[in-house]
């Protein structure tokens, strides 16, 4: 049996977070996901808008999922290595080179990421339009007490 695994925040999931791991499992038999824990993504200086029991409960809901494993500290993929037997690591080319030193325990591959979308560009668009509604309520406001101010 091939086992293969991955590690990511997958927060606010989207295609590319299924995209990259229907490709993970499709290359082995067995598809373990490290999904990063709250605290290690303060650590990482990232905010996750849905918790890691969200998040966790999001993948294992995936066929293409098997097992999901918290993820608490950049240590410890080689311990997972060699405890889930893993064959093959794999993670997105965002991470080019970054994991090279686990090729003396597997295979390590770097897949290439969906373009155009990402979590970082998704929750910035969530932003401006928080931004913008508020703009807008305030314009309503402001003609509101305008017509006021014209009726006095
Ligand atoms: N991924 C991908 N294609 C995307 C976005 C993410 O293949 N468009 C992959 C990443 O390369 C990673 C995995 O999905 O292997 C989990 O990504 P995650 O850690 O959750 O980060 P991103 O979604 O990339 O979020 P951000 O943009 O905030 O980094």
């Amino acid at each position: 049996m091939k086992t293969v695994i991955t590690y990511g925040t997958f927060d606010l999931f989207h295609i590319g977070h299924l995209r990259i791991l229907e490709r993970l499992r499709q290359l082995g038999d067995r598809l373990v996901v490290g999904v990063s824990t709250d605290e290690f993504n303060s650590i990482k200086g990232k905010q996750s808008i849905y918790s890691y029991q969200e998040r966790a409960a999001i993948v294992e809901a995936l066929s293409c999922v098997d097992l999901v494993i918290p993820e608490d500290n950049w240590q410890q993929k080689q311990q997972d290595i060699q405890h889930y037997t893993v064959d093959i690591f794999g993670i997105g080319s965002d991470w080019q080179g970054k994991f090279d030193e686990l090729e003396s325990l597997c295979q390590v591959v770097y897949l290439p990421r969906t373009p155009t979308i990402s979590t970082t560009e998704l929750k910035k668009s969530l932003s401006k339009v928080d931004a913008q509604s508020i703009s807008q309520i305030k314009q309503g406001l402001d003609s509101v007490l305008n017509l006021v101010k014209a009726l006095e």
